[in-house]
């Protein structure tokens, strides 16, 4: 337990300052993991399905030599079987940290306010920035400094879409997202990225035509149009989102050699063709595996263990 634990709920919750040391970070894990979690237990407190977060948490705990307890989306009931206070009551007594997948943000926020150790947003139906972290890891490792680095966002401005804007302007990129009227970025989202912009030097941009934000930009990311939980919504969804493909033919307005990008699960002939996701200059699987070394900073740096890492 600790006094006054430190999360990672939301991407505006890290500062550029902060995003920059944990990039940094998990770069150096990758090239030397190193036991400075040994002892220490990550549990998986999740209520919606997961391969990639699931599976890079617990590999990276691993590497890190600590160790993990998944608990799958059937077995807690938060809220339901019992009160988001008490698991988190409890939890905090059995393990050191936890990071939690779920639906509305405010249930990791209640979650949080009752924890005696740091939680990290796993996924909620706002946020998902160990995602976020991931995907510039990525880049950064591509290219270097991402200041003025231009990135296009087609799709819907969700959990993936809102971490990669707030995280992406923090650090100077130049953000554009097309999604069609209705499916932008939330408000909040848009001023707090706007804000960020305006220190860093970056830029966000909003349009509705995947074209204009594709042209020219250095890579082009795309997520699904029916994220998990809005299952009822998928027709409507199908029908708004036409036109939002990340297929080739876009890609061709793209600057040359830009990288094709998806946080997966991807709904191949959907949001994303199988020519793109499998092209040369896809670096999807790459944004997959740095899910460890993102996740593998973010424990660390929570557990205030950054400081033991040689
Ligand atoms: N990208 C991602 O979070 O994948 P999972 O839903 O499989 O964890
Ligand atoms: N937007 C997607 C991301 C999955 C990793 C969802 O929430 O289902």
């Amino acid at each position: 337990m600790q006094q006054n634990p430190r999360h990672l709920l939301s991407s505006a919750d890290i500062t550029a300052g902060e995003t920059r040391f944990l990039l940094d970070l998990a770069i150096t894990l990758k090239k030397r993991p190193q036991p400075v979690l040994a002892g220490r237990q990550l549990a998986l407190l999740f209520e919606k399905p997961s391969l990639r977060t699931r599976v890079s948490f617990q590999v990276a705990m691993r590497h890190l030599g600590g160790e993990t307890i998944y608990l799958a989306p059937q077995e807690v009931g938060l809220g339901e079987r019992e009160a988001i206070k008490d698991v988190s009551r409890v939890l905090s007594r059995y393990v050191d940290i936890v990071a939690v997948r779920t639906f509305g943000q405010e249930i990791v926020q209640e979650y949080a306010e009752y924890s005696g150790i740091p939680v990290i947003n796993a996924l909620t139906n706002e946020e998902h920035p160990c995602q976020a972290l991931a995907d510039l890891l990525t880049l950064k490792e591509k290219v270097g400094d991402l200041k003025g680095f231009s990135i296009a966002y087609i799709g819907d401005g969700n959990n993936v879409a809102t971490s990669l804007a707030l995280t992406a302007t923090a650090l100077g990129m130049d953000v554009r997202i097309a999604a069609p009227k209705g499916y932008s970025l939330p408000e909040e989202v848009v001023s707090e990225s706007t804000a960020r912009a305006q220190a860093s030097g970056g830029r966000l941009t909003l349009v509705n035509d995947p074209a204009q934000a594709a042209t020219g930009a250095q890579s082009v990311y795309t997520d699904v149009w029916t994220s998990m939980g809005q299952e009822r919504e998928a027709e409507r969804r199908r029908i708004a989102f036409t036109g939002y493909q990340l297929n080739m033919e876009l890609m061709s307005k793209a600057a040359p050699g830009a990288f094709v990008m998806h946080d997966l699960p991807a709904h191949r002939g959907d949001e994303i063709t199988d020519e793109a996701m499998e092209s040369q200059e896809s670096i999807i699987f790459d944004q997959a595996e740095n899910r460890v070394w993102a996740q593998a900073a973010v424990a660390t740096f929570l557990l205030g263990a950054a400081g033991e890492v040689g």
